[in-house]
């Protein structure tokens, strides 16, 4: 740890913070809502969504007892749905026995592992442990003055979304802006990050031709109470659909498909 950086990167992070809504609680559900959702979708996008689900389940007790049928038609658009499927389970075990209280603890729940185990210990129960998902990895890595838990400060909450805060707004994967970062004085990478071109549109794969496109909407349609959408090929709607039963989410029966 060295003091220096730790207070430049907290001084930074005290002035420019996003206001968040998932920063202001330590209620340990709201932070387990707010970290699944962002593991797949942008924070832009995860705001509203995120305010309304807290408004309709506003605690794990309220979560455990809805019909997973509606825990999924509330979850379409924020992709893979078996994360809102998980996130209910672990909701039913915390309704049961209680919320553990360590990173270890958090992690047997279903569905979380290390990063969101971590981010949810720190933030809620003041666990000193670092959250490291792909952007503190590679901020720290950049940094090169150790791993993310020997950078850690005493106050791993804040320390943490100060990590998460300048990987998503300066130091990102494309364009480490070394000119505004509050720990460039002591950033072995400091202007030497080489970033690769992105590949050009046409070569990387349509959203719209992935099978987890398929899968979205086909728990869309049948969220909404309606049929399997047939606007898409058989040779596309067929692997999704048996991903989507396999998996539990989606049954097929002699009246068609719906909500498992
Ligand atoms: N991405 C993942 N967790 C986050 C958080 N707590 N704040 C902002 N972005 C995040």
């Amino acid at each position: 740890m060295i003091p220096a950086l730790q207070d430049g990167l907290l001084g930074w992070y005290a002035r420019e913070h996003r206001d968040l809504p998932w920063r202001c609680t330590t209620d340990p559900y709201a932070i387990l809502v707010s970290e699944v959702m962002l593991q797949q979708t942008q924070v832009a996008r995860v705001v509203p969504r995120y305010e309304a689900w807290l408004e309709r389940w506003p605690g794990e007790d309220a979560l455990a007892a809805a019909p997973r049928a509606e825990v999924l038609g509330a979850w379409v658009g924020l992709g893979y749905n078996t994360r809102a499927v998980r996130l209910q389970a672990a909701c039913t075990v915390v309704a049961r026995d209680g919320w553990p209280r360590t990173a270890a603890g958090l992690r047997a729940l279903p569905g979380v592992g290390p990063y969101t185990a971590a981010a949810v210990a720190s933030f809620a129960f003041g666990e000193r442990v670092a959250a490291v998902d792909t952007n503190v990895r590679r901020v720290a890595g950049r940094i090169g003055r150790g791993t993310p838990d020997e950078l850690l400060g005493a106050d791993a909450a804040a320390w943490n979304q100060a990590m998460m805060e300048l990987g998503a707004t300066v130091c990102r994967a494309r364009d480490a802006s070394c000119g505004t970062c509050p720990v460039a004085d002591w950033c072995a990478s400091r202007g030497q990050v080489a970033v690769a071109p992105r590949a050009p549109a046409g070569a990387r794969e349509r959203f719209e031709d992935t099978n987890r496109w398929v899968r979205g909407r086909v728990i869309a349609a049948l969220a909404a109470g309606g049929e399997l959408p047939d606007a898409i090929a058989p040779d596309r709607m067929r692997p999704a659909l048996e991903g989507l039963v396999r998996e539990g989410l989606v049954v097929v029966d002699g009246s068609g498909a719906r909500l498992a």
